[in-house]
């Protein structure tokens, strides 16, 4: 299916969700996201283990909103093929241990898929400035890839910043989004340094009501 990918928007992460109960829990929170953000764990390149494309497949049939898949994985090469097959409609793969990040950005833009670059707390935005032509997206990790429920590291309002200026500089059209930690607190500072897509578990599917949690922190990207 093909998808308006919005100019700016929450992404409810499911790694906070009940597993139990995928379907009911996107719908849930849909009416107020632009996308549903997917976290793809291998316990090599993270030490955490979560989904893979079969589960990307059934979840594709049943979404209204584009599927937001985030590899953190070692040798993403050979999943992508399998990642656009199961319906996936934006793939981000991290800048880390990727000799040849080029190759699989172009991997990700041949499958037709919305392609972005991941960057852990620790590299700079710099990192980004050959790349950054190549890409649809920066996603920019403000906690250490591999669980949900870390607290926002602040420099990366500042890493933000620098990135928003290096695509401003060089008039692309490339988004940016921000993912950890990402709440109500911080979603405000977050959009004036930047950001276009919010990436969100804990502070949606960790509380009482998704749907007001998703309701609340979308009325700050919009207003
Ligand atoms: C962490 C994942 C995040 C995570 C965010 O490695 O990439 O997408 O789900 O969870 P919160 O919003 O709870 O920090
Ligand atoms: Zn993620």
């Amino acid at each position: 299916m093909k998808f308006k990918i919005p100019d700016k928007c929450l992404a409810p992460s499911i790694l906070s969700a009940d597993f139990s109960k995928l379907k009911e829990e996107i719908e849930l929170v849909s009416p107020f996201s632009g996308l549903i953000h997917i976290d793809v764990m291998d316990n090599h390149f993270v030490p955490n283990l979560t989904i893979g494309p079969c589960v990307v497949k059934s979840l594709s049939k049943v979404s209204k909103i584009p599927l937001d898949c985030h590899l953190m994985v070692e040798n993403p090469d050979s999943l992508i093929r399998s990642f656009a097959e199961s319906g996936s409609n934006l793939l981000s793969v991290h800048f880390e241990d990727n000799p040849n990040l080029n190759r699989t950005i172009n991997l990700i833009k041949k499958e037709g898929i919305v392609a972005g670059v991941a960057i852990n707390p620790s590299t700079p935005a710099s990192a980004l400035e050959e790349i950054i032509f190549d890409v649809d997206f920066v996603l920019v990790m403000s906690v250490n890839p591999g669980f949900g429920g870390q607290s926002f590291i602040k420099n990366s309002i500042q890493k933000i910043k620098k990135i928003k200026k290096m695509i401003v500089e060089n008039e692309l059209n490339v988004k940016i989004e921000v993912d950890g930690g990402v709440c109500a607190s911080n979603i405000k500072v977050l959009k004036e340094a930047g950001c276009n897509w919010f990436v969100a578990g804990s502070s949606v599917f960790g509380t009482p009501s998704p749907e007001k949690a998703a309701k609340e922190l979308s009325e700050f990207i919009d207003v």
